[in-house]
């Protein structure tokens, strides 16, 4: 076996094949062959995951199928209710990747693990959040998996502010060979179970440097006054050396177009908003000084303030959504398998005698 070395953080290695998403010449985000700008324009939530899912976009009863059976799946099982109420976890990322662990509840048929976990996502959200706060999840009656997810965690049945939830959930569905998915893939490779591959995935996107770094990005933001003070915080970080939560991206160096998109509906919802005119001066100041653009979790963070949504379940929000992504992938990898095990090159200490 010849051995080839490949840069740190495997920074422009290409490791597979895909079919699920890819970034156009044009710097579009496309899931199979469509732009994200026109499915997040023309089609529902659960339209576009379906199309992640299987490859194309559902018909009518396609469609309605798949609404039913991730509605009919999202029941959660009695005795997670009670672990979730026991523990009163606030972190939300650590409930729902434990939660997810536990799974199957009982004895479960292999090949409907992966819908059935995915259906039980929002529920595990909204009851891990009402645990700690006392709320209770609110009413499920919407039909669809991103509109009962948003009754739930917010407690309301806004139809707008639903929609552009579920619009920036699109845009967090799915991102080819990122972290979380690429750890998703790994575990696949190995034959494990659904559950397993999954619960990697979800402690990796917990990371603050991936699906994280959203949950972080209020804490700074919301003591901005006005873009003066912005200024001169993003000043002050970069002097000292520390990153700007919600900016730089592995692949995107010039701009994010999701963060793009999300800026336009952060336009459409709130036109004349001061975050609004905050967040470009941000975006506009970083790329003065480090040539960095901002990505979809700074614009996603703020949008998701202004749709009323507690910080606290931002990463969950985005992991939401990523779920179909990972669904996608887990089945490819199976579709043509190889065990993901790469070498290392040692530089510990040798010839040591007891
Ligand atoms: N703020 C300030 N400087 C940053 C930065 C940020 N958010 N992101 C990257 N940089 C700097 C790095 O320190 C490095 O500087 P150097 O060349 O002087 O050492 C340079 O920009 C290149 O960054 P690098 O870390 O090599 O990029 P990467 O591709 O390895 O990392 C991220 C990508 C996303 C991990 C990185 O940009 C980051 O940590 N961003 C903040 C967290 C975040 O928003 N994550 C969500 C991603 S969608």
């Amino acid at each position: 076996m010849t051995e080839i070395s490949v840069p740190k953080g495997l920074v422009g290695v290409i490791v597979d094949k895909t079919a699920i998403c890819t970034t156009d010449a044009e710097g579009n985000l496309v899931y199979r062959g469509y732009k994200t700008v026109d499915l997040v324009s023309k089609k529902t939530f659960e339209e576009v995951a379906y199309l992640i899912v299987h490859g194309d976009l559902p018909d009518r009863n396609q469609l309605k199928e798949f609404n039913e059976m991730l509605v009919k799946n999202g029941e959660i099982d009695s005795r997670v209710l009670k672990v979730i109420d026991l523990l009163k976890e606030r972190d939300i990322m650590k409930n729902l990747r434990s939660m997810i662990s536990l799974y199957p509840y009982s004895t479960a048929d292999a090949s409907h693990m992966l819908p059935e976990i995915i259906s039980k996502v929002p529920g595990i959200i909204a009851h891990s959040y009402a645990s700690v706060t006392g709320k209770k999840v609110g009413n499920s009656d919407a039909p669809t998996y991103s509109g009962r997810f948003y009754q739930m965690i917010t407690g309301n049945s806004d139809s707008r502010k639903s929609e552009f939830l579920s619009k920036l959930m699109i845009l967090y569905m799915e991102h080819e060979f990122n972290a979380s998915t690429f750890v998703l893939r790994v575990a696949a490779s190995t034959l494990t179970d659904p559950a397993s591959a999954f619960t990697s995935a979800l402690g990796t996107l917990k990371g603050p440097l991936h699906g994280g770094a959203n949950a972080e990005i209020l804490d700074f933001f919301k003591s901005f006054r006005n873009e003066e003070e912005a200024v001169k915080f993003v000043d002050s970080q970069l002097e000292s050396g520390k990153k700007v939560m919600g900016f730089g991206h592995r692949v995107y160096k010039q701009k994010d177009p999701r963060a793009q998109l999300v800026k336009q509906l952060m336009k459409e919802l709130n036109p004349d908003s001061k975050e609004l005119r905050i967040a470009e001066a941000i975006e506009a100041r970083v790329w003065e000084k480090k040539h960095l653009p901002a990505n979809l979790d700074f614009y996603a963070a703020i949008l998701m303030d202004q749709l009323g949504i507690p910080q606290d379940l931002y990463t969950a929000i985005f992991a939401a959504a990523r779920v179909f992504g990972w669904w996608a992938h887990y089945e490819e990898q199976l579709s043509d398998n190889k065990l993901i095990r790469p070498s290392s090159e040692y530089v510990g200490k040798k010839d040591r005698v007891l």
